[in-house]
């Protein structure tokens, strides 16, 4: 250990060696977005935590066990955001966004989300998704839109072991049917106190329980695709044929029930297969009541988000490394002061030109800074000593073909736009 000082437990640095694949998954999942009408939107980092536990729901494991919540003066009010769709829902209405123009509102987000869980691969307490979310409309061409924008999303990126798993989840007036269905099937097994609990809370979250002893005893709950409303499987059909039709293949789950509480009807996950136990690498849904929960008017809303953090670990398990451009063109090498002054200078040009460049700092020797230059991934370095500077010239290294020539200073910035072109 080289330091006092460690990243917190569940927490990464995301370091030059991976940060550009960071980056560039984040632009990946989020380029569709942009190509599709969607407009982007930053909300603070931390919110009401009331905003939490009414919009993801205060069973969920989310609300009950995963909170950073932070205490101001004793109190805890305000709790770091564990999702983004209850801050963009707020932001919304708080802006009056939906009563602005045109319905839906489609916004896209990146940022890092909080949630207090049991660390471990793909599974940590600060994490990063790229989402969005359409608000204020009620349209299976909107849910299909989005899934089918995420999928084109992965496949930018070149994956190709992801699943998506889809369901619906009814709306209230089928939704509470099946709930009692449900509770009164679970009240009939032999589960711990618990589980129980949950039953009577959120019997739907009792489905999601992953001990095998309790799938066992769920292999004959009723389903809840056998309680949809007339209305909920119309429109549920609907959005399989757009999918179908945009060639987006899915698995129907009847019994995936995500762990947030806002959802109703369209549900989806996206899992991959080389990831383990944290497969899921993106999900969402739609969420038709959570504006009124949380104190607005009826919104019916659909948005995903998609994680980056598994999406890095899922294009490491296909083998996948992204092309990086190489962060600069031009690489100075100074021989000498008065050399110094004069590529110092020539970089700042270059840079103000457009032109990536670095400098060889730190007083080094020709095969240190060279050594330099080739590791910086840049196309030609530039080399300049006294007796070039007397001549008003630098010498021009391809370090590609190691080829060199002598250029002319005042043609120096013109000759590389040319041949960086
Ligand atoms: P979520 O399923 O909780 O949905 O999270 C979406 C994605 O974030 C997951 O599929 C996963 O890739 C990533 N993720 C979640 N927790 C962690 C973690 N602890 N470590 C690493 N990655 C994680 C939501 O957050 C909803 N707000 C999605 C949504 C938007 N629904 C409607 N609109």
């Amino acid at each position: 250990m080289s330091s006092t000082f460690q990243a917190p437990k569940g927490t990464y640095d995301i370091l030059p060696a991976v940060s550009g694949t960071v980056l560039a998954v984040r632009d990946a999942l989020a380029a569709p977005l942009r190509r599709a009408g969607y407009s982007y939107i930053e909300t603070p980092v931390f919110e009401d935590v009331k905003l939490f536990s009414r919009g993801v729901g205060e069973s969920t494991d989310i609300v009950t066990k995963e909170m950073f919540n932070l205490v101001k003066r004793g109190k805890e009010e305000l709790a770091l955001r564990p999702e983004m769709t209850a801050s963009v829902l707020r932001a919304t209405l708080q802006a009056n966004l939906h009563r602005s123009g045109n319905l839906p509102v489609k916004v896209w987000y990146s940022g890092s989300q909080y949630r207090y869980e049991r660390p471990q691969k793909g599974r940590y307490r600060q994490f990063w998704q790229v989402g969005a979310e359409a608000i204020g409309a009620e349209d299976p061409a909107l849910d299909a839109e989005l899934i089918i924008l995420a999928v084109d999303a992965y496949r930018s990126l070149g994956l190709k072991n992801f699943r998506m798993l889809l369901n619906s989840l009814g709306d209230r007036t089928c939704r509470p049917v099946y709930r009692a269905a449900l509770q009164e099937f679970l009240r009939g097994l032999d589960l711990d106190e618990d589980t129980l609990r949950r039953a009577e809370i959120n019997p739907l979250r009792v489905l999601d329980d992953k001990r095998p002893e309790v799938q066992a005893q769920l292999t004959g709950a009723p389903l809840l695709a056998d309680y949809l409303c007339e209305d909920c499987k119309a429109y549920h059909e609907q959005v399989r044929e757009l999918l179908t039709a945009a060639q987006i293949s899915f698995e129907d789950d009847p019994k995936l029930v995500r762990g947030l509480d806002y959802y109703t009807r369209t549900t989806f996950e996206f899992v991959h297969d080389g990831l383990g136990a944290q497969s899921a690498v993106g999900g969402g849904g739609r969420y038709d009541g959570l504006s009124e929960m949380i104190g607005g008017p009826a919104l019916p809303s659909v948005g995903w988000a998609l994680g980056v953090d598994r999406t890095v670990l899922a294009l490491e398990a296909e083998g996948i490394s992204l092309t990086q451009p190489s962060t600069n063109a031009v690489f100075a090498v100074p021989l000498g002061e008065q050399a110094r002054r004069v590529l110092f200078a020539l970089v700042t040009e270059l840079r103000r030109e457009g032109v990536s460049a670095d400098f060889a700092y730190g007083a080094k020797g020709l095969k240190a800074a060279m050594k330099d230059a080739d590791r910086s991934g840049a196309r030609f370095a530039l080399v300049a000593g006294e007796r070039d500077l007397a001549e008003n010239l630098v010498q021009l290294k391809d370090l590609t073909t190691g080829d060199q020539t002598p250029v002319a200073l005042d043609a120096l910035v013109a000759t590389l736009k040319e041949k960086l072109q």
